[in-house]
């Protein structure tokens, strides 16, 4: 039987908390919402549930296709077993469409498709905003070593060819998306969630965006996105399941 200890952490979308497993940890998803670093607050109803389960979707896809994640198995609606991992405090974003703070970057209209697959690193630091850094960066502070980084930039790009594939058949466009990676027995594993809260997914043919955009941007059917995601990634809706 699992057992679901003391939590060892709480985050802005997720709690952690110890299991009678010495290595797995067992990962519970909020319904909280949060953007611009905490400062924008709301609730996202079933978000928790969503998330926990599309993401279980993708590591389940990435893990058939030989990429080493820490998903374990899914044990509640909210509630996944992971392997506990060290984590590397660097935010892996990739993207293959301008949106976002790229746009705002290099004064790119959203939308404009990118030639190639961009690789970006943040620095997972609330206080600092997680600045953007770069391989150097990484190194000077220590937070990982240059084959360790070149290792996560080509799980970071498998990833991104992986799921460019599998959600062009469900008529997804994956704009962008950001990966958390972390140490196991000194292989390094995919870790964290891949979501509608980390991604941004536009429905191919009308642009629309079903994705945490929705709420960042007030557009509102914020819940009716994530439960898209989950039709067409499923093929069953949120509803029927519950
Ligand atoms: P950005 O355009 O705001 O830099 O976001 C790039 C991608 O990273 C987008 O898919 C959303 C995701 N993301 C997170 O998962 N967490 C964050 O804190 C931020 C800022 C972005
Ligand atoms: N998760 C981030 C925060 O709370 C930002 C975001 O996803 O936009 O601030």
């Amino acid at each position: 039987m699992l057992q679901k200890l003391e939590k060892l952490y709480e985050g802005k979308a997720k709690r952690v908390y110890r299991t009678g497993r010495q290595d797995q940890y067992l990962v519970e998803f909020k319904d909280d919402a949060t953007a611009f670093n905490g400062a924008k607050k709301g609730t996202i109803q079933n978000k928790g549930a969503l998330n926990n389960q599309i993401s279980a979707v993708f590591f389940q896809l990435l893990e058939e296709r030989g990429i080493p994640t820490h998903f374990v198995e899914l044990c509640g609606e909210r509630e996944m077993l992971v392997k506990s991992l060290k984590i590397i405090p660097v935010e892996v974003v990739v993207r293959n469409i301008a949106a976002g703070s790229l746009s705002r970057r290099l004064g790119l209209p959203e939308g404009t498709l990118l030639p190639c697959p961009v690789v970006e690193y943040y620095y997972k630091n609330d206080e600092l905003g997680d600045p953007l850094i770069n391989d150097d960066h990484i190194r000077a502070l220590n937070l990982a070593a240059p084959r360790q980084m070149e290792r996560i930039k080509e799980i970071a790009l498998a990833v991104n060819a992986i799921l460019l594939d599998y959600l062009s058949d469900k008529e997804i466009d994956l704009v962008d998306f950001k990966l958390e990676f972390g140490l196991k027995a000194g292989e390094i594993v995919l870790g964290d969630e891949i979501s509608p809260d980390t991604c941004r997914f536009w429905d191919h043919k009308t642009r629309e965006r079903l994705d945490k955009d929705r709420f960042r941007r007030d557009l509102g059917s914020v819940e009716g996105a994530y439960e898209e995601i989950f039709k067409r990634l499923t093929g069953k809706s949120f509803n029927q399941v519950q």
